[in-house]
């Protein structure tokens, strides 16, 4: 992704199809990130993505505590780098990255103000994916709402930066 973007965007790990590419987001789940961004008018990449772990652990299985810390100094790396105003952690794996033991459910929609981002938790759009009816319709506002209010405080602060060329 872009190296200057105000707004990065983590997930948990790769997937299958992210393991055979080597890069994040471009299975099922990161095509439906691509058009949550699109219909937002952010290019995708205009936007830096990326996520805490960067190997699929076995079965597709949650990461363990000592995976996320042996990748933890790459992520930190990403970081620094690019210094980010915003964070968008997608799912619970990113939110406990910065927020330890906080429920993605609970917290999604709500800053999490660490010293130097601003993180937006939101659910992962595997989540999305897997959801039906009633509650399909209730998640997607709620995702669509929490893209918002990210995306407009990264162009609140960086007024120059263009997310779409
Ligand atoms: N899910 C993630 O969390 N990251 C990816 O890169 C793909 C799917």
């Amino acid at each position: 992704g872009a190296l200057n973007s105000p707004l990065v965007l983590i997930g948990e790990g790769p997937g299958l199809e992210e393991d055979k590419m080597g890069h994040p987001f471009v299975g099922k789940a990161g095509q439906l990130l691509t058009t949550i961004l699109n219909k937002l008018e952010i290019q995708r990449e205009r936007v830096y993505i990326t996520n805490i772990i960067k190997c699929r652990p076995p079965n597709n299985r949650t990461p363990l505590k000592k995976e996320i810390l042996a990748c933890s100094q790459n992520l930190q790396l990403e970081l620094s780098i690019i210094q980010p105003k915003v964070i968008i952690a997608l799912g619970a794996v990113p939110l406990n990255y910065f927020k330890p033991d906080s429920s993605i459910v609970r917290t999604r929609g709500q800053w999490i103000n660490s010293r130097e981002y601003w993180i937006m938790p939101t659910f992962h759009p595997a989540y999305i994916l897997r959801q039906q009816g009633q509650t399909l319709n209730k998640i997607k506002w709620a995702v669509w709402q929490d893209f918002n209010k990210a995306i407009n405080k990264a162009k609140e602060m960086c007024p120059e930066y263009k997310f779409y060329v």
